[in-house]
């Protein structure tokens, strides 16, 4: 049964234009989500009979872009095949609608367990990151950079970490018909990296390692490094701030987990090859049952529907992120 809900009529006027633009290929449902750039519809693939997200970027948006090369763009992010990235089925433009669709997940968002549970055990948090980080390293060997990495954009299905999104900001910002402004510009201010925000437009890899140290940051204490009244008092912050220590926050994280945190969030990309964004490091304080016991021990039960086990627990973020610089290889200490 197609779940969500149907919205006023301003809203389902555009539900309708949808329905009717893709009406060959697709039903369309109703609205489940909506975010910055676009709205998500529920619909189903009528061809193969599957149940699709169908994402319509919003009219005022898509009117600033070029059309082919948003398409063309996008064709990039079609090209990713990874068992942590939601794959993107289809594309197009129809009726002045520009949408894609991808498969739909049925679990919940980062952003929706964040909500609820604050702040999330740490070995689930490491997990997360993990996964996210192996998503990354394989796009990025791809060429792709994500650009929004953010809890939004983490989607959870059978307990396994998937990213959505991949190559959408990269198409937006591409297809731009005008030069964003900072009050346009791709990306959510609370995890933006300093190049991000600066408008390089160089960004490669290690931007999103930014973003995902900010993620993993927000895991571990439940609030982002940086907060502030408006997006630009944000973006500053990420500019010239220095990060808040997370042991005053939380002392049971390991010393090492929090310096790969905030090499993560080393201002600068240039001052970082320390910033890398491959996942290839090996850290053994990943899987050591030291971390695994101070977490249980940090009080919270574990709400990751898979255990650490089942994790690649070798592959680990802060071994990719900080390397021996941070004495991995040591024992964590609180
Ligand atoms: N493939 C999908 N399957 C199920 N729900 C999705 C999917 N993609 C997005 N959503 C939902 O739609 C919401 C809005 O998505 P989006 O437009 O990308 O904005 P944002 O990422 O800023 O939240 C997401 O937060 C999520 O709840
Ligand atoms: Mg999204």
């Amino acid at each position: 049964m197609l779940r969500g809900r149907l919205y006023d009529g301003g809203l389902t006027t555009l539900l309708a234009r949808l329905q009717a633009a893709v009406a060959d290929d697709y039903s369309v449902a109703c609205e489940i989500g909506r975010g910055g750039m676009a709205t998500v519809y529920l619909g189903d693939d009528l061809k193969l009979e599957r149940r699709v997200a169908i994402k319509l970027l919003h009219p005022q948006l898509a009117t600033g872009l070029g059309v082919e090369r948003f398409l063309r763009e996008i064709k990039t992010a079609a090209g990713l095949t990874h068992p942590h990235i939601v794959p993107l089925f289809d594309s197009g433009e129809s009726g002045g609608l520009l949408f894609y669709v991808m498969p739909y997940i049925e679990g919940e968002t980062l952003r929706g367990l964040l909500t609820r549970e604050g702040s999330l055990p740490i070995e689930d948090a490491v997990r997360i990151a993990c996964e996210v980080l192996e998503a990354l390293g394989y796009a990025h060997a791809h060429g792709v950079v994500h650009r929004d990495i953010k809890p939004e954009n983490i989607i959870f299905s059978a307990g396994r970490a998937l990213v959505t999104d991949f190559g959408i900001a990269r198409a937006v910002t591409a297809a731009s018909l005008e030069p964003l402004t900072i009050d346009g510009a791709v990306g959510t201010p609370a995890y933006m990296s300093p190049e991000q925000v600066s408008q390089s437009l160089q960004l490669d890899g290690r931007s999103d390692i930014y973003s995902l140290g900010c993620t993993l940051y927000e895991m571990l204490t439940g609030s982002v490094p940086f907060t502030g009244p408006t997006a630009q008092a944000v973006m500053a912050r990420q500019l010239l701030d220095v990060v808040p220590p997370i042991r005053s926050v939380r002392p049971a994280v390991p010393h090492a987990l929090e310096q790969a945190v905030l090499t993560a969030l080393s201002i600068s990309a240039r001052a970082s090859p320390k910033r890398s964004s491959t996942p290839s490091p090996i850290c053994p304080a990943c899987a050591s049952p030291r971390v695994r016991r101070r977490s249980r021990s940090a009080g919270r039960a574990s709400i990751s529907p898979r255990s650490a086990r089942s994790s690649k627990s070798g592959r680990c973020w802060w071994g990719a992120c900080a390397g021996r610089a941070t004495g991995c290889e040591s024992a964590p200490s609180s």
